[in-house]
């Protein structure tokens, strides 16, 4: 099929875009987290197209994106005071809640389990289809399953043209890593996925919230993730990648001596100790690093470099970057 680039600052292909979903088919569209692959959520066979086109494992269940809080009483069995307290803070943002599902949402969508994912998106562009559509979408990240999440137009294009419809360019995510991911069918409420709503902040309007295990380590084989999403090696690039702890200068000596076409992934501050090595952001700037950092693990491939270390900031400002960049990493790390 041929990929349609339509422009969200467009009215018109605003329009073309809901049409498009309308009819059951796929679009690629800008949140404020990264690009989601959208398609009607109450439809399976649009459904059924997002995995085909992403090739993602059916065992994953997707979020399904509202446009209004009201949706929750159509697509969740029962609505916990907690669920309207995180709405009441968190949306339209980077926060996505596990619910106890309702009939309607089908199969497709959540793989079979008993809860549904719901995020209320911020991004003015999606808000505009999802209202322009009337509709539920189902969308995972907008990448070929295993690849990093994409924050442009052209990482979407890079691993999807020909596969969608459609791709709605809004321009770079303001976040750049996906939604915060919080189970509030368990008690008590368990964080599945770190995002841009951080632990301290879920804390503060919940009380005792629990870590899932997949967050901050490797799962065995015969352990279940809450979130089955997290099983699976993630926004990996192509060449192996390797974390790499202990002071800059020691770090520096340690990749010298392996002698293998190797590129250093770091931050601004530590760019004078690295070369060749890629900036995802600046330790000052947390929110910079998870800007920056799909992009970065993107560039680093298209450098052709045969493996990769990432330097990996400390603390819990960080948790979504460090996620990420274990997951990247098959959780390898060397402590120089
Ligand atoms: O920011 C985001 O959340 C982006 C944008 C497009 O909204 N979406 C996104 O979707 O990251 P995806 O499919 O790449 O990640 C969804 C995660 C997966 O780890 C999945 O397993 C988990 O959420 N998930 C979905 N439904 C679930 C459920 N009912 N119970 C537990 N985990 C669920
Ligand atoms: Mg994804």
């Amino acid at each position: 099929m041929r990929t349609k680039l339509l422009d969200a600052a467009n009215p018109a292909d605003i329009a073309e875009t809901a049409r498009i979903l309308c009819a059951g088919g796929l679009a690629a569209i800008p949140t404020e987290t990264v690009y989601g692959l959208a398609a009607n959520a109450l439809k399976p066979a649009a459904v059924h197209k997002i995995f085909a086109a992403k090739g993602r494992p059916g065992d994953n269940p997707l979020i399904v994106h509202i446009a209004e809080v009201a949706a929750l009483d159509v697509l969740c069995a029962d609505v916990p005071d907690t669920a309207r307290l995180l709405a009441r803070r968190f949306w339209p943002g980077p926060l996505t809640m596990v619910l106890p599902r309702a009939p309607v949402v089908p199969d497709a969508v959540t793989a079979g389990l008993s809860s549904v994912a719901v995020r209320f998106p911020a991004n003015p562009a999606a808000r505009a289809v999802l209202e322009a559509s009337v509709l539920f979408w189902a969308a995972p990240s907008a990448n070929r399953s295993g690849s990093p999440s994409p924050t442009t137009a052209a990482h979407v294009l890079h691993d999807l043209d020909g596969r969608v419809d459609a791709v709605l360019d809004g321009g770079p995510c303001d976040w750049g890593v996906e939604s915060t991911v919080v189970d509030l069918t368990a008690a008590p409420p368990r964080l599945l996925r770190p995002g841009g709503i951080t632990l301290e902040q879920l804390r503060e309007a919940l009380g005792p919230v629990a870590v899932d295990p997949a967050v901050v380590g490797e799962l065995a084989p015969e352990q279940a993730p809450r979130a089955p999403g997290m099983k699976y090696r993630h926004y990996a690039p192509r060449a192996p990648v390797m974390i790499l702890k202990g002071s800059p200068d020691k770090a520096s000596a340690y990749v010298h001596a392996q002698k293998k076409r190797a590129c250093v992934l770091c931050f601004d501050e530590e760019l004078p100790f690295f070369e060749p090595a890629l900036s995802y952001g600046a330790l000052a700037d947390p929110r910079s690093l998870m800007r920056g950092l799909v992009d970065a693990l993107r560039r680093a491939d298209a450098l052709g470099c045969d493996s990769i270390y990432a330097r990996c900031p400390e603390g819990d400002a960080y948790a979504a970057v460090q996620n990420r960049l274990y997951k990247a990493a098959g959780f390898r790390v060397t402590d120089v």
